[in-house]
């Protein structure tokens, strides 16, 4: 199968070209209306926004068929309106007209120029396919209804379009019939058959109920069928992304634990430091202390006599709290130290069992 869109996209960049060049108000000539070459596209003198009136003069079309018609602007309050039902608008955009009843003359390929049979809500086609519309079909540029049974004798259309690819062009075939839905027009009996199921033999792609003709000559499955992942792509996405979630995670948390050891060693070491210059200046200030009260003491005993008690106390609560003192910094990372200095050596020891 071709790329379709970049057809159609190819296709409707060329028909950007072929329109006519006489502006509004020149003359034209409706015998050069015609269809062109390969895409079938309407064509006249006048430019994209005009038609060749009756009078041999170019004027503002008065009505479109597209939902986009080409050459207005976007926001160009010029866009003519579509026709109310019941009624078309021609190729041309001349105005809306009734109706074209059973048998009588339309444009190539516009079945909605025709007249519904009674019994359009069986015959149409509601598949997507534009097999026709509202029942009816316009084949050799006459109206008719898509009503023809199994069987029976049915007309077909082909037309060779050009369509254009990468590098070249190719000619793609589009075979009409007025078969009824689930039937095709054998093009050689010229009778209507059943649609052939997947993997039956065909020939073409209007032989399939799938509308997809492999070119291994077998029915595949529509072509605009999306496609259906086995159940373990499902798994493996998942897995993939908690797997993505949960190893982002893991691999964070120890990343912020080396993180975490490294700083608390570090506080550790910092609070060490502190108690060791901590103690050096007790150290200093009671080796001050001592030899200051050694002199006085001297200086009391040259004069009377007198016992001082404070000196026992001092020493003895400094090596106490100092031992106490490391012991609380080395279970705890220190952040809650307060100043050993001030406590007594009985409660310094409920402090270190704080943990
Ligand atoms: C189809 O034809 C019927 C009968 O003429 C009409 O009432 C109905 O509006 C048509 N539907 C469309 C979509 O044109
Ligand atoms: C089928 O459509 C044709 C016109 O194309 C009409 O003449 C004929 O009566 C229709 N047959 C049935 C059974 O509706
Ligand atoms: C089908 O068309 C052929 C001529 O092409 C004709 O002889 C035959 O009677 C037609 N059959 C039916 C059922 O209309």
């Amino acid at each position: 199968m071709h790329p379709l869109p970049l057809t159609l996209l190819l296709l409707s960049s060329l028909a950007a070209v072929n329109a006519g060049s006489t502006a509004r108000g020149g003359q034209c000539n409706q015998g050069n209306n015609r269809l062109q070459t390969g895409t079938y596209q309407f064509w006249s003198e006048c430019t994209a926004t005009n038609f060749c009136s009756d009078a041999g003069v170019c004027e503002a079309k008065t009505c479109r068929k597209d939902d986009f018609p080409f050459g207005y602007a976007q926001d160009s309050h010029e866009i003519p309106d579509k026709c109310p039902r019941g009624e078309f608008c021609p190729d041309e955009g001349s105005g809306c007209q009734a109706l074209i009843e059973v048998g009588n003359p339309c444009q190539m390929d516009r079945d909605d120029q025709c007249q519904a049979p009674p019994n359009f809500r069986e015959l149409t086609d509601d598949t997507g396919r534009g097999r026709n519309f509202n029942g009816s079909v316009c084949l050799n540029n006459v109206c008719m209804w898509a009503n023809a049974t199994l069987q029976n004798n049915c007309t077909v259309e082909n037309t060779a379009y050009i369509a254009y690819e990468v590098g070249g062009e190719f000619i793609n075939i589009v075979s009409r019939d007025n078969c009824a839905l689930g039937l095709y027009c054998d093009s050689s009996q010229r009778v209507c058959l059943n649609e052939k199921a997947l993997n039956e033999a065909c020939t073409a792609d209007k032989e399939c109920q799938s509308w997809n003709c492999l070119e291994t000559g077998v029915c595949g499955k529509p072509s605009a069928e999306p496609h259906h992942f086995g159940i373990y792509v499902y798994i493996l996405v998942a897995l993939g992304i908690f797997g993505g979630m949960f190893g982002t995670l893991i691999s964070l948390f120890f990343m912020h634990r080396k993180q975490r050891d490294a700083d608390r060693e570090k506080r550790l070491q910092y609070w060490k430091e502190q108690n060791a210059f901590h103690q050096n200046l007790k150290n200093m200030r009671e080796t001050a202390r001592m030899s200051i009260l050694s002199l006085q003491d001297r200086s009391a005993r040259s004069t009377m006599y007198s016992r001082n008690d404070d000196t026992q106390p001092i020493m003895q609560s400094v090596g106490t709290k100092s031992s106490g003192l490391r012991n609380y910094m080395v279970r705890d990372d220190g952040s809650d130290y307060d100043d050993g200095v001030m406590m007594q050596p009985t409660k310094r020891t409920q402090d270190g069992n704080r943990f």
